[in-house]
Formats: structure tokens, C-alpha cells, sequence
């Protein structure tokens, strides 16, 4: 780990920035689905049925079900020692920092991170169908619910298969443009444009990092790969970190 710590250490150099990028993996360890692994949540749905527009067009309450349920889940879960170690790499890096995440889960937030952008939407929002108002929304979401602007129905404030991510027009191309190294924590790379954000930095010279249990389908793009648990090599990883940056403070 010494030595990975190193090479991200060099690729940042004097103010480098750092992107991070977080999938389903990595709130595995604190009890979350993912969508893909064995387990995950499309063995047991059919995305198509609940989470495209057209399934929301035509089974809505099966779609409410769906969010619904995992909603409820999330507060029965607690942020894991990754999300933790990403605290710290934010502390480390401050302005120079962002966290671009498809989780719509709350757990980097519980943890402490600031600066998120979740690409994929919150399940603890609701959007309403016809003015788009965006509220805090923590229970369930029913047919009945109304906007609290112009009373039209309520959604999920979740980006479905083939909508257009958020943060995609400005903040995400910026945090990625120029970027010194890029992390992918926890997600198979499979749906774009999350996936390509890695090849951009890349080409703009970044340093491309993968923690995952496995290789993905794009791993060749990622010239620094550590397997294992995102749990427990992210803490690994940032005690090195803090001592190459901090040697005073380095036992
Ligand atoms: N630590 C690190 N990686 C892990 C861990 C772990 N503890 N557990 C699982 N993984 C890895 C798996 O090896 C896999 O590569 O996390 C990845 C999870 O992949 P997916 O289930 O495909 O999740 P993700 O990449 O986030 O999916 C992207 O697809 O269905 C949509 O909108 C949904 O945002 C989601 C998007």
C-alpha cells in the first residue's frame, strides 16, 4: 500500500486535484445491495419495472414500492470505515477534493463528507412531476402524495435508465477535466456516462485508481489497481497517505 500511496502522492504533487468516484460497493459493507454482484438487486427486480420512466408511466405504485422499501432500509444502516477513510482524503485535499457518487444512499453525508455530488439522485428527495420543486422527503412516497408548490404528484428523485444524469453539464465534467488522480471505489464501470469519467482523466493525464473485489470490465484503464474490500483498503490507504503528508505526525 506504501507504494500506491506513493505514486498518488507524486500524480498530485503541489496542487493537484482529486476526484473520487463511488459505487454500490461501497456501501456493501454497511449492509446496501449492490445491483450486479451475486445478491444484488436486478437478480430480484427487472429494472425495466421499476426503474425507467415507462415503468413509473405504468405501475407507478410498483415503482413507489421499490424506492420505498429501500428508503426504508437505509435508515436502518450506518456509514462503514470507507466512507469514513473518504472523510479523511477530503481533510487531506480540502478545495482540491470532490466526491462524485452513484450511490443514492446518505452515507458519505453521514460520515462527514461535503463536497458530494450525487450523480444518480437521493433517496431521501422527492420531485414532483410537473414543476420539478425538489423536496426532503424521508418516508414512504404514495399515489395520494401532492406537491407542496402546484399539488402534482410526487416521484422519486432518482435518476432512471435513459434520463441524463445530474451535475452532468458542469460541475462533474469540471471536477474531472484536468483532474491529477481519479479513484473508482466500488462500482462495475458499466452504465455511462459514470463509466467514462475514468478514460476522461486519463486523457487528460490523470492517474486512474480502482478499489474493487474484482477487475471490471474497464479495468485496463486504471493504471493503479487495489483488490480487496473498499472498507478496508480505504483505510489502509489513507494512513499512508496522511503519513507521507504529515510525517511529523506519522508513528
Ligand atoms: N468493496 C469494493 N468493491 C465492492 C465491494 C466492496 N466491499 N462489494 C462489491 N464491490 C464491487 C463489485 O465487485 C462490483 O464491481 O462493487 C461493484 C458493484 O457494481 P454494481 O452492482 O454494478 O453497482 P454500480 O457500479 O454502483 O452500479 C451503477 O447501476 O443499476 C444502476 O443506478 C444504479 O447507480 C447504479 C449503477
Amino acid at each position: 500500500m506504501k507504494d500506491a500511496a506513493r505514486r498518488i502522492i507524486d500524480a498530485i504533487g503541489e496542487g493537484g486535484r482529486v476526484a473520487v468516484m463511488t459505487g454500490a460497493g461501497s456501501s456493501a459493507e454497511s449492509g446496501v445491495r449492490t445491483f450486479r454482484d451475486r445478491g444484488g438487486l436486478w437478480e430480484d427486480y427487472s429494472l425495466e419495472e421499476v426503474a425507467t420512466s415507462e415503468a413509473f408511466a405504468t405501475n407507478p405504485s410498483r415503482v413507489h414500492e421499490f424506492y420505498n422499501t429501500r428508503r426504508a432500509h437505509l435508515a436502518t444502516v450506518q456509514p462503514n470505515d470507507g466512507h469514513r477513510a473518504l472523510v479523511r482524503l477530503e481533510s487531506l485535499f480540502g478545495d482540491r477534493f470532490a466526491l462524485i457518487t452513484q450511490h443514492v444512499d446518505d452515507l458519505h453525508e453521514r460520515a462527514g463528507s461535503r463536497r458530494v455530488f450525487h450523480m444518480h439522485g437521493e433517496l431521501y428527495k422527492a420531485r414532483c412531476v410537473e414543476c420539478s420543486d425538489v423536496v426532503e422527503w424521508m418516508g414512504d412516497i404514495s399515489l395520494d402524495d401532492g406537491c407542496r408548490s402546484c399539488s402534482g404528484s410526487m416521484r422519486p428523485h432518482i435518476v432512471w435508465f435513459g434520463e441524463v444524469p445530474f451535475f452532468m453539464e458542469e460541475e462533474i465534467p469540471d471536477v474531472c477535466d484536468g483532474c491529477a488522480v481519479f479513484f473508482s471505489i466500488g462500482t462495475s464501470g458499466t452504465v455511462y456516462p459514470a463509466a467514462g469519467l475514468a478514460s476522461m482523466v486519463s486523457l487528460g493525464g490523470g492517474l486512474c485508481v480502482e478499489i474493487n473485489l474484482e477487475t471490471t470490465p474497464g479495468s485496463g484503464i486504471f493504471e493503479l489497481q487495489i483488490e480487496g474490500k473498499a472498507g478496508e483498503r480505504l483505510p489502509a490507504l489513507l494512513d499512508e497517505l496522511e503519513a507521507l503528508l504529515k510525517p511529523e505526525e506519522a508513528v
